[in-house]
């Protein structure tokens, strides 16, 4: 039986969040320089979003540029930058093909006038597609997206009333950038470290975490398709017993 098979399609993660992480120890391998391993990232995106929207995947959301990636040097986050808007161009039709709608999360208006051009235009042309919704987390933390959604908050109790009592998760979750988005059940993080890296903190409470120590740059679908049998083996339990569950 091959490892697409041993999936079950009636227990798929809705949602997968991937840390992509290792382009640049994965280029330091082979004696290249970070952005080679950069660019062949580009080609574990293309399959891993190929095989999740194949199999069903409803939301895969990509760690592509965190807010503290700004700090790296400047020759890499440029070269990260054109990467994004070379890849937004060389993908847009085989997204429209695969009926996957393009979304961001983060704060993408500190993002460069050009990406932001060319993000927008490609979430607007896949704005009608039914199929994987793929969204890039982009100028991305936690933490500024939880601070953002209290100021948020605050500049709307200016404007009416808000009763405290009526703030629970479910108001919380509605100034999240992810409003509109199930939390994750499965959170994939390659490389071989165990960090978060302030990536979703308060929509991962009941994800089910899956570390592996592939690089970045040589994940492939059956890497996605063996972190998804792992998550199939486990029980969610969300603070109740296994008794309770059945
Ligand atoms: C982490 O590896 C990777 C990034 C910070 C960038 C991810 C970007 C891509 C995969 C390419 C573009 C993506 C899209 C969606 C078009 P690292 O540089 O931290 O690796 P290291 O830990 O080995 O140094």
């Amino acid at each position: 039986m091959d490892l697409k098979e041993k999936i079950d399609k009636n227990n798929l993660p809705a949602h997968v969040a991937i840390i992509m992480d290792g382009n640049g120890r994965w280029a330091k391998k082979k004696g290249n320089q970070r952005i080679f391993g950069h660019k062949n990232g580009v080609k574990a995106v293309r399959d891993t979003v190929e095989g999740a929207g194949e199999l069903g995947v409803q939301y895969l959301t990509l760690y592509a540029f965190s807010t503290e990636n700004w700090n790296r040097p400047k020759k890499e986050v440029d070269a990260l930058m054109t990467l994004l808007i070379t890849t937004i161009n060389s993908e847009t039709d085989t997204l429209l093909k695969n009926n996957v709608r393009l979304l961001t999360i983060g704060d993408t208006e500190g993002l460069p006038k050009n990406v932001k051009e060319k993000l927008n235009a490609v979430i607007e042309k896949t704005a009608n597609n039914t199929g994987l919704k793929l969204v890039l987390a982009l100028n991305y933390s936690a933490r500024w997206e939880i601070v953002n959604a209290v100021k948020n908050i605050l500049t709307d109790s200016k404007k009416t009333d808000i009763n405290i009592e009526k703030i629970n998760n479910e108001y919380f979750e509605g100034y999240l950038n992810t409003k509109d988005i199930p939390d994750p059940d499965l959170l994939i993080r390659t490389s071989g470290e165990f960090r978060i890296s302030n990536f979703l903190i308060w929509q991962i409470a009941y994800t089910e975490l899956y570390f592996t120590d592939v690089l970045w740059p040589d994940f492939r679908r059956e890497d996605l398709y063996n972190a998804i049998i792992n998550y199939q083996q486990r029980e969610r339990r969300f603070g109740k017993i296994s008794e309770q569950l059945i």
